[in-house]
């Protein structure tokens, strides 16, 4: 069963060891390696002051498995992004977590524009948006990488 709460001090670990591997960083274009006391003070930080991004943890039962959120929260529009540890992508859980998203109003009727961008090789992520309502706007280059900005449909 996937369950999806609001990021606390006990993800900050396993969120540690899940952004370790390369892959992943590749496809959320995070372009360095995050040292654990990096990783720690980036999320201690956001806990006390969340600013303009609000963080969830995804579990599977009662394991960490990833995060989504919103970054860049500002004249009513946020940035949209998600990541899941390596071995449990093409399992289907990325498209149980967007119908769970929708439905408690995640990406709230209030914002005008959500983007996300995602690398014209993830074809995995594409898909993923594409199938929760995610249009295909502007390709745009980020950290070297051809990006795609993708919107969602209101
Ligand atoms: C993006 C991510 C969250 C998707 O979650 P997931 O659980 O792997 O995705 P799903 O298994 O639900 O599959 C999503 C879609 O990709 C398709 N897919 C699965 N494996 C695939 C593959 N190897 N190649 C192409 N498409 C694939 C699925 O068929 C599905 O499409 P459909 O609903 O039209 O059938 C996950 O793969 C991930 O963490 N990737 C790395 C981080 C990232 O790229 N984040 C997005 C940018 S913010």
């Amino acid at each position: 069963m996937i369950y999806i709460y609001p990021f606390s001090n006990e993800y900050i670990d396993t969120t540690h060891r899940i952004l370790l591997d390369e892959d992943l960083r590749k496809l959320f274009l995070l372009n360095r390696k995050i040292g654990y006391e990096d990783n720690k003070k980036f999320w201690e930080s956001y806990l006390l002051n969340p600013n303009n991004n609000k963080v969830f943890a995804i579990l599977e039962d009662s394991e960490h498995i990833g995060n989504c959120g919103l970054k860049n929260i500002n004249n009513n529009c946020a940035e949209f992004w998600i990541y899941l540890e390596k071995k449990y992508w093409g399992l289907g859980y990325g498209n149980i977590v967007m119908k769970k998203l929708i439905e408690n109003n995640f990406f709230r009727n209030d914002l005008d524009e959500v983007y996300a961008f995602v690398d014209i090789i993830n074809k995995r992520s594409i898909s993923l948006f594409e199938k929760n309502g995610f249009h295909k706007k502007d390709k745009v280059r980020i950290n070297d990488n051809t990006v795609i900005k993708m919107t969602l449909k209101r």
